[in-house]
């Protein structure tokens, strides 16, 4: 408590005048709050002051606390302008710091574009998606028996061999990389049911060695259709719109007589691809034909009540022939130049 004093205007005058000069100079708020307590707390004069004002003579009280009580407002008032003042500083001087250029130019890698292979894929499924048709998947490595055995191989059909099917050792577990998206037939017959309708593009694998019109990993588009009474020309029209929402309007297919095991009868589909760039020509695309009965016995469906088709085409070659592209290799190389010419920059 400092010393008693009287209460005049110039004692109370320099308290005030102390206080402001205080809170002036205090810098920031922890310094506003050590003058605030110094100048304006219990022990200041003002207070000392303040306290006085119970002994003073009752005549002299009005004035005199009117003297006091001004001079404490104005000292509150004071550090009030002064909080405000501190406050605004700091915070200006906070965002200052805290400043982002948001306009620099970070050095990041290019992000990629989508393949075209797997764009390719996606707007052939979604032309059978269009048809009320499901896509279906099945795994990479696959067992044996899906990939030949369901689908009437015989055992010893020279597609089984080693120079064409990459075995998994060991080879007791009778795991191969599929050879062909055939196998999802199987898979769909059993885990759908029949009618089914499936498209299943997919990644296929073959003991080729990679050269212009060759990889030993390449894709394919499988289709099934199973139900009550389909044939033929259910095959011919499907393929027929899907070459004509790929290629145009002008696109044609033609079926060559085949075989395969896995369907009876079975053809070779080529496409008239009319605005093919050396000149329009039957390209061959993929096999087809109706699903043999063996095939639905082995899914346990009975061929007399349910009947279908299959086919399957390359993805690879489908892009060669629709986009001119002339080495197979540029499609396994993932230069992202060559993805970047179809515009697919994602
Ligand atoms: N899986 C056959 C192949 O890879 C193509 C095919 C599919 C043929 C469906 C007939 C029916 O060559």
């Amino acid at each position: 408590m400092s010393e008693p004093r009287e209460i005049t205007e110039p004692a109370v005058d320099s308290a005030v005048d102390a206080a402001l000069a205080a809170f002036a100079a205090a810098a920031d708020t922890a310094a506003l709050k050590v003058a605030k307590a110094a100048h304006a707390g219990e022990s200041s004069p003002l207070a000392a002051l303040n306290a006085q004002l119970r002994d003073v003579p009752a005549e002299q009280k009005a004035e005199l606390g009117k003297l006091v009580g001004q001079a404490r407002g104005r000292v509150a008032q004071a550090i009030s302008a002064r909080e405000g003042e501190l406050a605004v500083a700091e915070e200006q001087a906070r965002l200052a710091a805290e400043t982002l250029d948001v306009t620099a130019v970070p050095a990041l890698r290019a992000r990629g574009a989508r393949h075209p292979l797997t764009a390719l894929m996606e707007q052939m499924s979604d032309i059978f998606i269009g048809m009320g048709w499901e896509v279906a998947e099945g795994p990479e490595l696959e067992n044996e028996w899906f990939n030949f055995d369901a689908l009437n191989f015989d055992p010893d059909h020279p597609a089984r061999a080693m120079q064409d099917t990459f075995f998994i050792d060991p080879v007791e577990r009778h795991l191969v990389l599929r050879t062909h998206t055939s196998p999802v037939q199987v898979r769909s017959l059993l885990d759908r049911g029949v009618p089914l309708y499936v498209v299943a593009p997919g990644r296929v694998f073959r003991t080729d060695e990679l050269d212009a019109t060759h990889t030993p990993v390449f894709h394919q588009l499988e289709g099934i259709a199973i139900d009550k009474g389909l044939t033929m020309g259910h095959l011919r029209g499907t393929l027929e719109h899907l070459a004509r929402a790929l290629f145009g309007e002008g696109a044609r297919i033609r079926l060559r007589p085949s075989y395969f095991p896995f369907t009876e009868p079975s053809a070779e589909l080529d496409v008239w691809h009319p605005t093919f760039k050396d000149g329009a020509r039957w390209i061959e695309w993929g096999g087809c034909g109706m699903v043999n009965p063996n095939v639905l016995r082995a899914a346990g469906i009975d061929p007399d009540e349910y009947q279908g088709f299959a086919f399957g085409m390359g993805i690879e070659r489908t892009l060669m022939f629709r986009n001119d592209v002339k080495d197979m290799r540029d499609m396994v190389e993932g230069d992202i130049r060559f993805s970047q010419q179809f515009g697919m920059v994602v």
